[in-house]
């Protein structure tokens, strides 16, 4: 049997670097540098990636993903700083100011990346959270990667930020950070949030480290997740987990209301649905040259009656094979014409050398030539595959001229590709099939939406999508558009950051009790139960 207590710490602690203990300990004389920034984000990716060319010369692309896109714009807004990892194998860590957000990169080794990033966060944990899609890998070296790694996160975070100074711990990645960093600093504030959704009780009890995450999770002031039931999950393991004796005696745990009593401090549990920059993006796709590339688009594809699109990292709890499976049956049954159809779907490249990636990109490249060997012309593919990241504008026009957007994840913390969809619907045209395992299904009611374990009920989804009347099809997109229009990225950072900086002791009147969100909901977003 594994023993957590003794493999808590990959190696033994330096003299006078952070040790992991109790929940209480409290080192004297907090520091902080007078230079740093009194706001940082930190997380395990920086919002852009490092690219060396042959010559050596540097570049930085946007990274891909959810998180950075919400959170870029928010740091534009609230100059702080961005502690992450550069994306590349490195030695060193470097400061520098990239489009006007000031970053400071945590190295990994090749080895790391293949422990900590490609082993304990995403075999491990990444299907452990979504369900077991596949089959979650427990080692106890990548463990012990995940907590060097922490801790070296929670070091340079303690470097970046300034005496008081709020800090702001993003996702899986960094669960024992905050703990980490509340030893190291007891002055800052600490929030955390977790982009994923958090698991159901009877999965999460797999994890032979479950106490040390919960624990380190615990170190934070305010613990956001997307929807109610993720934190009802949470406060129960709290209580059922940190409670237990520890080799320092027994720490006491209470919970109520959305708080957690541990000991002397008081952690604050709530539900914060994440959103886009929707504003913007509306602003934007009304622009006379996205309006343009997306005719041309419509052009290039031989004005086809229904464009399908889908946009996703590649990704198996995407459920992009559900959407393709979907789309075969259909055109098998004569319940849509191959020439009356395209659907596109763009697949951001992620995580290339996890194996269940791997493996997962070969089936839906087959599912693709399939559909295309059978049902399409030479010139004509019924299916328009791109295995890459679009630049944004080309994004945008995909948006505008797409008839139905294929949002079909197995299951998803939020999925923002379904708001950014329909912020760039003003037009109101357009129509939005949604898997209901997404955080945003419980805010879209008014999409089409579909148990993606169901083929049969996906097929319909995507028919009414298709055969909507246009006054049917506006009445969808003007409420789900009063939904995204009204709830975005920057009113969930407010209400998050509020909630962490105010000194009430509930997460906020809205939020008592983890039945309601504060941020993003619609009225009775405590149907959003991540135990489904
Ligand atoms: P996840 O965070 O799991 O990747 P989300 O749907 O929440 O899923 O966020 C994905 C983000 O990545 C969105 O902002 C979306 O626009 C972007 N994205 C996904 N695929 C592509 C692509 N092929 N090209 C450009 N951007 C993409
Ligand atoms: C999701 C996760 C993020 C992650 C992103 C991209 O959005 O919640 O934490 O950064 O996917 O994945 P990657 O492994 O490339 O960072």
């Amino acid at each position: 049997m594994h023993n957590s207590e003794a493999t808590f710490g990959a190696r033994p602690p330096e003299p006078g670097e952070l040790q992991p203990g109790d929940l209480h300990s409290r080192p004297s004389g907090a520091g902080g540098d007078p230079g740093g920034s009194e706001f940082v984000v930190v997380a395990n990716r920086l919002p852009v990636d490092k690219v060396v060319d042959a010559d050596g010369n540097v570049t930085w692309k946007r990274s891909p993903g959810g998180l950075v896109t919400a959170l870029e714009p928010i740091l534009r807004k609230h100059k702080g700083g961005w502690v992450g990892w550069s994306g590349a194998a490195e030695s060193d860590s470097e400061e520098a100011e990239v489009d006007g957000i000031s970053i400071r990169s945590v190295p990994l080794s090749a080895e790391e990346i293949a422990e900590y990033y490609e082993g304990f966060s995403n075999a491990t944990l990444w299907p452990l959270y979504h369900d077991v899609i596949v089959k979650p890998e427990y080692h106890r070296e990548w463990w012990n990667a995940y907590v060097e790694i922490n801790r070296r996160f929670a070091e340079a975070t303690s470097k970046a930020a300034a005496h008081g100074a709020i800090v702001w711990v993003q996702d899986y990645q960094l669960q024992l950070v905050p703990k980490m960093l509340r030893m190291l600093r007891p002055d800052l504030r600490i929030g955390f949030f977790l982009h994923i959704p958090f698991p159901p009780v009877e999965l999460f009890m797999q994890l032979p480290w479950r106490t040390e995450i919960i624990e380190g999770l615990l170190g934070a002031d305010l613990i956001g997740f997307h929807l109610p039931g993720g934190a009802q999950n949470f406060l129960y393991l709290a209580r059922r987990l940190a409670g237990q004796a520890t080799s320092k005696g027994t720490v006491g745990v209470r919970s109520r209301f959305g708080v957690v009593q541990v000991g002397f401090q008081t952690v604050r549990v709530g539900a914060f649905p994440i959103s886009i920059d929707s504003g913007d993006l509306d602003t934007q796709s009304k622009s006379k040259d996205i309006r343009s590339r997306a005719r041309e688009i419509r052009k290039e594809l031989g004005n086809p009656k229904t464009i399908l699109l889908g946009v996703d990292r590649l990704d198996y709890t995407k459920g992009i094979d559900v959407r393709l499976r979907a789309l075969s049956e259909l055109l098998d049954e004569g319940r849509i014409d191959p020439h009356d159809i395209v659907m596109i779907q763009l697949a951001t490249p992620s995580r290339e050398r996890v194996e269940s990636y791997v493996r997962m990109r070969a089936g839906i490249e087959q599912l693709v030539g399939n559909i295309n060997g059978q049902y399409g012309e030479v010139g004509h593919p019924v299916v328009e595959y791109l295995n890459r990241s679009v630049p944004r504008n080309d994004l945008l026009a995909y948006y505008v001229v797409a008839d139905v957007m294929l949002v079909t994840p197995l299951r998803d913390g939020m999925n923002l590709v379904a708001k950014e969809y329909v912020a760039c619907r003003s037009d109101l045209g357009g129509a939005l099939v949604l898997s209901e395992f997404t955080g945003a299904a419980a805010e879209l009611r008014t999409a089409y939406q579909a148990n993606p374990y169901d083929l049969d009920g996906v097929k319909d989804a995507i028919v009414a999508a298709i055969e909507q009347t246009q006054a049917e099809g506006k009445r969808r997109m003007r409420a789900l558009r009063r939904q995204v229009l009204t709830h975005d990225v920057e009113k969930w950072a407010k209400s998050f950051l509020d909630t962490l900086t105010s000194t009430t002791e509930t997460t906020s009147s809205a939020n008592r009790g983890v039945q309601l969100v504060s941020s993003g909901g619609s009225d009775d977003t405590d149907r959003g139960d991540e135990n489904s």
